[in-house]
């Protein structure tokens, strides 16, 4: 094993992750080169795997990301690690995510059509609402007080929207918060069993989905939550909530795409749904309990970016792109290469794996003037926290608000914020995560 090799464990170890990320050790490989060659070696945390191009630069990442025939999301799915079995391999792949024109794009125009301008604008205003009364909880009547942003103040977002997007009984939301950790936790035993919600306090859709909740087997082991088995009580869930939907269709945007008929694509079948309803689940919800508190440790990290804010709240939606830039909540997707080509000089052959790095394009210096400084008026800021092209995030609109209406809410309460012990971090190669974030606050 050469040395050079063993210095690039950092990029997929999950536990280098728990350290923070690794953006300046990112910013050495990327002053090199474009696009470097990765091996993955048998770590404590990881098992070992074929090697894969780690891509670097942001001109590079937006190469890859647009050509969706060369770097295919479907030949090897979209995570950095390979799924254990073909079985696995197969599951996946039925996810847009997963998938490759034409089959991703019949399905991403159904989705895109059902979250109409209306049914947005109607969640921003559920968002400005959730957002007040997040916080308004938080005060009570106190002038002061402490709390873990990521649980008492980031968390619920999320999930209240997704609430909102599935038409499903407020009360289930929390269900939606275990399946999410319940995936994260194949890399982070802090989450890997989080069976935390009591099926007494959901619907009669939430019960009986979890009469098929996952147990651990005679060993303890849970059964691994990227494959469907893991997610039994999900899929059964979704399969209940299209049914209903079917029958009595209500406003939501899940009513409304599920009773599409579009002449060119057809419909969206409840198998079809139950996947998508298993990527909204975990997508729509992990990235902002990250990004969110991410974003924020930016913030109060530099208090004369939180002073200009409570000054001129028109400065919201600049420092929001900057917080996703800064802290990048996904840092990278994967592809695989479905012919031999010559990317930058790297000479990537059919079948290999192809690692794009968000965290490092975020900060390179060809495309964003001193990068590191974090900058609420940096104008133009194209970062790619959202990825591009074809699978650029279905949800941006929606992440963008809800990051939005509680920096608002939260520059206009409070005077100050302050952080009081140091945030722990996620441990994951993947997500950006921020597990704890205390902090102190007193009111405006
Ligand atoms: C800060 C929050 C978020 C971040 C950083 C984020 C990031 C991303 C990224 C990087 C991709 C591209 C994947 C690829 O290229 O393979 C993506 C796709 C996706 N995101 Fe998000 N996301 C966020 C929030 C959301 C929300 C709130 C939703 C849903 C309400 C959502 C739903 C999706 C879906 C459905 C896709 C797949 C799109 C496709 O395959 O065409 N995301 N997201």
């Amino acid at each position: 094993m050469s040395d050079s090799q063993t210095s690039l464990e950092f990029v997929y170890d999950p536990l280098r992750y728990e350290q923070g990320a690794p953006v300046a050790e990112l910013g050495a490989l990327r002053d090199r080169s474009a696009v470097i060659r990765v091996e993955e070696h048998r770590l404590a945390q990881w098992p070992g795997g074929r090697g894969f191009w780690l891509v670097l630069r942001h001109a590079e990442c937006m190469q890859v990301l647009k050509d969706a025939r060369l770097f295919s999301s479907h030949l090897g799915a979209t995570q950095l690690r390979d799924p254990a079995t073909p079985q696995d391999l197969a599951y996946v792949q039925q996810m847009m995510l997963n998938m490759d024109p034409p089959e991703h794009t019949r399905l991403r125009r159904l989705l895109a059509n059902a979250f109409t301008s209306k049914a947005v604008a109607q969640l921003e205003l559920k968002i400005g609402r959730h957002a007040r009364d997040i916080v308004a909880g938080v005060i009570g009547d106190a002038s002061e007080g402490e709390c873990d942003f990521v649980k008492d103040i980031a968390s619920d977002m999320p999930l209240l929207c997704l609430a909102e997007i599935f038409g499903l009984p407020q009360q289930d939301r929390y269900l939606m918060y275990d399946w999410a950790n319940r995936v994260i936790g194949y890399q982070d035993p802090d989450y890997a069993v989080s069976n935390a919600f009591d099926p007494q306090r959901g619907s009669a859709m939430a019960r009986e989905a979890l009469t098929l909740r996952p147990r651990p087997d005679a060993g303890g082991r849970m059964p691994d939550p990227r494959s469907r088995g893991g997610m039994q009580d999900l899929y059964r869930y979704a399969h209940l909530l299209a049914e209903q939907k079917r029958g009595q269709p209500g406003t939501d945007v899940v009513s409304v795409l599920l009773a599409q008929v579009d002449k060119e694509d057809g419909i969206v079948s409840i198998e079809e749904f139950e996947n998508m309803f298993w990527l909204f689940s975990v997508a729509g919800n992990e990235t902002l309990r990250n990004g969110i508190p991410g974003g924020m440790i930016a913030l109060l990290e530099h208090p004369d970016a939180w002073r200009a804010m409570q000054a001129d709240p028109a400065l919201a939606p600049g420092a929001v792109e900057e917080m996703l830039r800064w802290w990048t909540p996904v840092m990278n997707f994967r592809r695989t290469a479905s012919r031999d080509t010559n990317l930058a000089g790297a000479m990537i052959s059919a079948g290999d794996k192809v690692v794009v790095s968000f965290l490092s394009a975020n900060y390179d210096e060809r495309v964003f003037e001193r990068p590191a400084k974090f900058d609420i008026r940096r104008s133009p800021n194209p970062h790619l926290s959202f990825g591009y092209g074809p699978h650029f995030c279905l949800g941006a609109q929606l992440a963008v608000a809800q990051m939005r209406a509680l920096l608002l809410e939260l520059t206009r309460r409070f005077a100050t914020m302050e952080i009081t012990a140091p945030p722990t971090y996620l441990r994951s190669n993947f997500q950006r995560g921020v597990k704890t974030l205390p902090i102190r606050w007193r009111v405006r």
